[in-house]
Formats: C-alpha cells, sequence, structure tokens
C-alpha cells in the first residue's frame, strides 16, 4: 500500500486524469491485473445485451408502483411531465454516450468527471451516485417486496406482518396511533397504514429495551439473492437479465394492448386537474421511473465495443422506455380517474377495477420480475463504481479486488449486498426515493456540465458525440420560452414565488424557494456564458432542465443530500486525497 501524502497543496482537489492516462494507463486492480487482462473483468456484452440491462434498470418501481401517486397529484397531464422528463434524460444520455464513448472504462459519471472537473468532482459524484445506484436498490427492494407480500396474500400464504415491514415504518405508525390514543380520538381517524404500523409494532416480538423485531425480510433475502447472482459472474447476470426484461415487455405491452379498450376518454378531462403544481408534485416518482439507462455505462469493460454500443443502447432504452410510459399513463389516466390512482399497485389496480382480476394478478406476477431485474443492474453497477474509485486510490484497495474464478468485483459486490439489504430490511421507503432523485439528478447535471468543459463545441474525435448546435442566442431564447410558459400556465406557483421572496411568509416560506433563486442566478450566468462561448446547446440544456427538476424536490431533501456530500467529503478528505493514485504520481514526478 502506498505511503499517505502529507494532506498538501488545495490545489491536488483539482489533479484531472487525462484521456490518455485513463485510456493507456489503466491503474491495476488489487491484484495487479489492468483492465481486459487475464484477471480483469470478461468481456461479453453486445449492444442487444445492454439494450435489454437498459431496459431492465429502468422499468421498475416507478412505473409500476410510484407513478400511482404522481398520477393522483398531477392527473393525464402528468404524462406531459414523463415526456418532460425524458427530454432532459435525453440531453443526459447522450452526454454519457459521448462520455462512454471516449472513456470506456467502468466508472461511468465518476470517471468523466475525473477527467473533466478533477479529483474532488469525481469523488463527490461518485459519493453522489451512491444515492443513485444503493439507495435506488433500497427503494426497489421495498417496493419488491410489497408487490411480493401482495401476491403470497392472493394465494393464502400469510408471512407475519412483523417479518414484512420496516422496523422504521412500523415505529412512526405506532407512535403516531399511540399519539392519537393519547389525546383522546378515535382510531377511526388513522389511516390504515397507521393503524397497520401499529398493530405491527404492538405485536412484535420484544428484542431488549423496547425494541421490537420488525424487519422486511423478504426485501433483505431478494436483495441477498441478486447480490449472489452478480457475485458469481455478468454473464450469468446478463442472461438473468435478458430473459427478465423479455417477460417484463411482454407484459407491459399486454398491459397496454389490454387496457386501451377500458380507456373512457372523459377521464383525460379536465387533464391538469391540480395545475401545474399538482403535476410538478409528481418529478421525484417521474424521474425515480427512469433513472437507470446511464447504469450500463458502469459495464463499459465487459462491452464487447464499448464505444459502439454503449451510446447506441442507451439511446435505444431511453427511446422504448418513454414512449411505453406516456402510454401507459394515458392508459393509466383512461381506464379510471385520476382520483383513485393513490395506490401503491396502480397497474394492477386499474384492471381490477374494471373486473379483469386475472389480469391483475398478472401484473402483479410481472411487477416482482420487473423490480427484481432493475435490482440486478443496480447491483451490478454500484460494486464497478467503487472498482473503479478504489483503483484510483480513493477507497482501499480491496474494493478493487476482483475474484480470480468468476471474473467480478468480489469484495464491493458483498459491501454492495449489505450496503442495499440491512436497510431494505429496517428503514421505510418514503425518505430514500427522493434522495435517489436528487442524487441522480445532480449526477446527470455534472454529466452535461463534464462535455461542455471538455468538449464546448463540439468538436471532438469521439466516436460518438453530442450533435454541436451553437447556443449563442439558443440557450437564452430556450429560457425565454421557459419563462414566457411559467407565466402561461403557472400563474399560481409564480404567485406564490413572489409573495414567498417579498417574505410575507416569513423565513419558513422563503426557505422553500431558495433552491429556485440559486437556479435562476445559475441561468442567467449561463445565458451569458453561452453567448459569450457559443456553448453546445445540447448539454447546456441538459444541464438546465436537470437542475431544474433538483429545484422541485424540497429544502428538506437538498439538506439532507447536503448532509450526505459532507459525509463523503470528510472521507475524502480522511482518506482518499492522501492516497489518490494520480496524486501520488504528481508528486513522484515533482521529486524525480
Ligand atoms: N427506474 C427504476 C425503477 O423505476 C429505478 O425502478
Amino acid at each position: 500500500m502506498s505511503t499517505p501524502l502529507p494532506p498538501s497543496r488545495l490545489s491536488g482537489l483539482f489533479r484531472r486524469k487525462s484521456l490518455t492516462d485513463i485510456l493507456h494507463n489503466p491503474p491495476a486492480d488489487a491484484e495487479g491485473h489492468g483492465p481486459g487482462e487475464s484477471g480483469g473483468l470478461a468481456r461479453h456484452l453486445t449492444v442487444r445485451d445492454l439494450t435489454a440491462l437498459g431496459i431492465a434498470a429502468v422499468i421498475g418501481a416507478g412505473i409500476f408502483s410510484t407513478i400511482g401517486n404522481a398520477s393522483h397529484d398531477g392527473g393525464p397531464a402528468v404524462s406531459l411531465l414523463f415526456v418532460f422528463t425524458a427530454i432532459a434524460c435525453a440531453f443526459s444520455a447522450l452526454c454519457y454516450a459521448q462520455f462512454a464513448a471516449t472513456i470506456p472504462v467502468s466508472g461511468s459519471a465518476y470517471t468523466y468527471a475525473y477527467a473533466s472537473f478533477g479529483e474532488l468532482a469525481a469523488w463527490i459524484i461518485g459519493w453522489a451516485l451512491i444515492m443513485e445506484y444503493a439507495v435506488g436498490n433500497i427503494v426497489v427492494a421495498i417496493s419488491w417486496s410489497d408487490y411480493f407480500t401482495g401476491l403470497l396474500d392472493g394465494i393464502g400464504v400469510h408471512i407475519p406482518s412483523y417479518l414484512t415491514m420496516g422496523m422504521q415504518s412500523a415505529h412512526k405508525h405506532y407512535t403516531e396511533v399511540l399519539a392519537l390514543m393519547q389525546a383522546g380520538k378515535p382510531l377511526a381517524e388513522a389511516s390504515p397504514a397507521q393503524l397497520a404500523g401499529y398493530q405491527t409494532w404492538a405485536s412484535a416480538p420484544e428484542l431488549f429495551g423496547g425494541l421490537r423485531l420488525v424487519i422486511d425480510l423478504p426485501a433483505g433475502l431478494i436483495t441477498l439473492l441478486i447480490t449472489a447472482i452478480v457475485y458469481i459472474g455478468i454473464k450469468e447476470s446478463k442472461n438473468a437479465s435478458n430473459l427478465l426484461v423479455l417477460l417484463k415487455l411482454i407484459v407491459v405491452a399486454t398491459v397496454i394492448g389490454v387496457g386501451v379498450f377500458y380507456v373512457q376518454p372523459g377521464n383525460w378531462t379536465p387533464f391538469a386537474p391540480n395545475g401545474v403544481g399538482g403535476v410538478l408534485k409528481g418529478v421525484s416518482a417521474v424521474f425515480f421511473a427512469y433513472i437507470g439507462f446511464d447504469a450500463i455505462s458502469t459495464t463499459a469493460e465487459e462491452c464487447k465495443n464499448p464505444q459502439r454500443d454503449l451510446p447506441r443502447a442507451m439511446i435505444y432504452a431511453l427511446i422504448i422506455c418513454t414512449v411505453l410510459y406516456v402510454i401507459i399513463t394515458l392508459v393509466l389516466t383512461g381506464m379510471v380517474s385520476y382520483k383513485e390512482l393513490g395506490v401503491g399497485d396502480p397497474l394492477a389496480f386499474v384492471f381490477q377495477k374494471v373486473g379483469l382480476n386475472w389480469l391483475a394478478g398478472v401484473v402483479a406476477v410481472s411487477a416482482v420480475f420487473a423490480m427484481a431485474s432493475v435490482l440486478l443492474v443496480f447491483q451490478i453497477g454500484q460494486p464497478r463504481i467503487w472498482m473503479t474509485m478504489s483503483r484510483d486510490g480513493l477507497l482501499p484497495p480491496v474494493f478493487a479486488k476482483v475474484h480470480p474464478k468468476f471474473h467480478t468485483p468480489s469484495f464491493s459486490t458483498i459491501v454492495t449486498g449489505f450496503f442495499v439489504g440491512v436497510p431494505a430490511l429496517l428503514l421505510n421507503m418514503d425518505l430514500v426515493i427522493d434522495l435517489t432523485s436528487i442524487g441522480t439528478l445532480f449526477a446527470f447535471a455534472l454529466v452535461c456540465g463534464g462535455i461542455l468543459i471538455i468538449d464546448p463545441h463540439g468538436q471532438s474525435e469521439a466516436r460518438f458525440k453530442v450533435p454541436y448546435i451553437n447556443g449563442q442566442f439558443l440557450v437564452p431564447l430556450v429560457m425565454l420560452v421557459g419563462l414566457g410558459l411559467l407565466f402561461v400556465y403557472n400563474q399560481e406557483g409564480l404567485r406564490a414565488f413572489g409573495s414567498a421572496v417579498r417574505g410575507e411568509g416569513g423565513y419558513e416560506e422563503f426557505r422553500h424557494y431558495i433552491p429556485m433563486l440559486v437556479f435562476i442566478g445559475f441561468c442567467l450566468g449561463l445565458a451569458w456564458l453561452s453567448f459569450r462561448k457559443r456553448l453546445s446547446l445540447l448539454p447546456t440544456l441538459g444541464l438546465l432542465t436537470n437542475l431544474y427538476l433538483m429545484t422541485q424536490l424540497g429544502i428538506n431533501n437538498w439538506l439532507l443530500f447536503f448532509g450526505w456530500l459532507v459525509i463523503g467529503l470528510a472521507l475524502y478528505f480522511n482518506y482518499g486525497f492522501k492516497h489518490s493514485r494520480l496524486g501520488l504520481k504528481k508528486v513522484a514526478a515533482v521529486s524525480q
């Protein structure tokens, strides 16, 4: 192991890896093998496998579950939010694709940031990606468990509720109901979820000191199973993923094909019952539904032809999923009134409502498969990011260990299993879903910004590059159009913003608009920069749309996200900064 560096010059924070260095001198793993060598990862993946992996990562808990509440709040107009979010994702996908074609190694956005912004930003993005992959997988594991236990109930197999619920949810609901009772209020005032949590906690076996045994066992077990598959090998993972995707697409097509005959166009009016504000409430859920197309860039070292296939696969996956999502949302909101859609299993629910119980059952079974395949892709992605960070010296060497027989990052895979599996046993998912979206949007924004830095005028020699359109006048124009649309369609939102900024609601009201104020300042700066430097339009719009979506996620999530970043920075300054291979190399070069 290297001798720790004294925490020296601050310039080290911005040391950048050169593309030549990344491509031609890849750091060795713990056993001394570079990528692609005999001890490196095995190259099995083709464009079809990658597209399948992308779809496997994208279609999951978002469309099967969280879309329900989004439609309830926003009405049929949520389909437009799907289109808007897809456009934001498409800008990011193009940028990811250019990076993947330029730097076909495993680290995804982390490696791209290392080449464009420097080491500190790379670390931050690697840290934020944990939110996308590992924290996102906690959400998926918990949703999976909900559908799975529902299915078991449907066939008469009942697992005690204290083994199918997170400790956090049960305890929270228990205290809420207790407070209700102590206030002398009737139990009828509690929601079904609160009552279920109360009963579960009250009837669960006591461990010690008042703590009860309440765990979401299916969520933990599915994480264990998927981790085992990922540990054994990418080839096995690929086969499992292709099979799951096929099943998923057949079922989604069936839902659309059958559901379309039950659509009553009257349900589409009003189209946006709660205005733009209602639609925007769904940002987190809708964005969550798209997360994953970028995950395939983590498998760059396992692709047969990454520079050609990764860009294509990312874009194919995104197009296929967008078309399916928009149609599904329209079908869903056309079949029943949006008012009824605030449920956790909306796709199964709408078929129950129209009397097609058998199809509702098929959808529920497919949701179990769909979510398992999302788990699979993210469980593949996270260890590969850690592996790359470890090769760079930012994490201890053991994270880069590749299994001699299975050729997978063994230690990192096991750590990911624990990192996802243990919280999935205990936590409730409301908290983790927003964190996943904010962390991922942040990573996407940095990837778009990275393209603006390494290739602001689309002159790269990469085999795939974002088409260059001069943003000199178009960026300010698009901003003006966006502002005009807000004036026309979101008067209410603008009024609330104005009143908060004038301080009419005090600091409590004002603080919710801080992200928006920062965003406005950023827009002005970027408009000026685009005008001066003729920045490439598409990455600039990618940056703006991702940041805009972030502003919609609420100040409390921003604070949690900053908390997460602070922990990450503490780790970086205590380990990564001192052990960075790039830093050591530069010091060695200076002292020669
Ligand atoms: N897009 C993935 C899902 O919806 C994360 O489950």
